[in-house]
């Protein structure tokens, strides 16, 4: 298919890698397809309200190390329940057949629509309505299907190891326990990934409940050998007799549960209930910037590429993906059926296990 103009649009939380994704797109549609590049700008948002803008070599050069998005993005403006703000609070409505609209005044012969779980439904629903849309995986958290691994996260678990390494020098001078809260929302992909390259004791993820009393025990039995134990708790982590933490509901979000807290539950349990000295780190958002990892850089150019030359073949509605070692088109719907999960027979959980951590239940 010969592409004139295409448009490309960074949706949802944002994470290392996504600037190397866009210039992979928009430097050989420059260069070698002589096509215009437009950005929408800030997400799903940008494409409802119109705000778009060409983009020029200059733009796409000097970005692939750089983190965030040079596009701007939003996890709030979901186009079929767009958030409205009236006089009796927050509504929605449907402003999906405003955003095609534009999408036909730009003259777009394609979207690349950059990001997560969110991201890839909304796409699909787009593709059912007509438009010639492609999905990039992206996410620090991993949960999504259909690719063996999302870019982003191999950043973000970088940055969680380095905090389990510089937690643990000084956890071992003072003989304390330190709890460490990553991001991970459904999955503890970066709970599980940081927690074993660090070697932290305990390991505590969404996918596996744990239990209060095996977490003490072990923390006891690690205070009359090592005197430190190391505890990496993904945000959605939970008690098998409990919830999850919620920080806050937000109406306007795509996902309206803003998670944080099981880090602080958890140290404040364990040193009530063992006396032992325990601190608490929360990662937070220091997980989702700065520069992203070669992995990440690497991944986010095979998936650009690939996605243009996607297009340039006229296939549309699909997601690129990593299959064992290569970049491949699949239908987006195979990955919005279901989350990408940590199994509980995981290799990695075995291999855990194996090396002494424990999972809490
Ligand atoms: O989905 C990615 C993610 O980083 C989650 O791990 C986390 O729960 C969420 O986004 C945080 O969103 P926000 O940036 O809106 O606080």
């Amino acid at each position: 298919m010969q592409l004139k103009r295409i448009g490309i649009l960074t949706g949802g939380g944002d994470c290392p890698g996504l600037n190397a994704v866009i210039r992979s797109i928009a430097k050989p549609a420059m260069n070698f397809f002589n096509v215009k590049v437009v950005g929408v700008l800030d997400g799903f948002e940008g494409l409802v309200e119109g705000r778009m803008r060409e983009l020029t070599p200059a733009d796409v050069t000097g970005i692939l190390n750089v983190g965030g998005t040079i596009l701007g993005t939003s996890n709030k403006g979901d186009p079929f329940h767009y958030p409205i703000e009236g006089p009796t609070g927050i509504r929605t409505i449907d402003a999906s057949e405003q955003a095609l609209e534009n999408y036909r005044n730009w003259k777009l012969d394609v979207l690349f629509a950059i990001g997560g779980d969110g991201t890839m439904h909304i796409s699909h629903k787009f593709s059912q309505m007509g438009m010639n849309i492609i999905g990039i995986p992206k996410t620090i958290d991993n949960d999504l299907d259909a690719t063996d691994i999302t870019f982003g996260h191999d950043s973000a678990r970088a940055v969680a190891t380095e905090a389990v390494d510089r937690l643990q020098t000084t956890a071992s001078s003072h003989h304390r326990v330190m709890v460490v809260e990553t991001m991970g929302r459904y999955a503890g992909w970066i709970a599980l990934g940081a927690g074993v390259a660090g070697g932290a004791d305990i390991i505590l993820i969404p996918e596996i409940p744990f239990h209060w009393e095996k977490i003490y025990k072990a923390v006891l039995q690690r205070s009359k050998g090592a005197k430190f134990s190391i505890i990496c708790v993904a945000e959605g982590a939970k008690p098998a007799d409990g919830e999850i933490v919620v920080k806050e509901m937000d109406k306007k979000r795509t996902d309206p549960v803003r998670l944080g807290g099981v880090g602080e539950l958890v140290g404040q349990k364990i040193s009530e209930e063992t006396g032992l000295e325990t601190r608490v780190t929360v990662l937070g958002h220091v997980q989702r910037g700065g520069s992203p990892t070669p992995y990440d850089r690497i991944l986010g150019t095979r998936f650009g590429t690939t996605a243009l030359h996607t297009a340039s073949n006229g296939q549309f509605g699909v997601m690129v993906s990593l299959q064992r070692r290569d970049v491949v088109p699949v239908p987006i719907i195979d990955a919005i059926g279901k989350l990408r999960l940590v199994s509980r027979d995981a290799q990695l959980i075995i291999a855990a296990r194996s090396v002494g951590t424990s999972f809490g239940d």
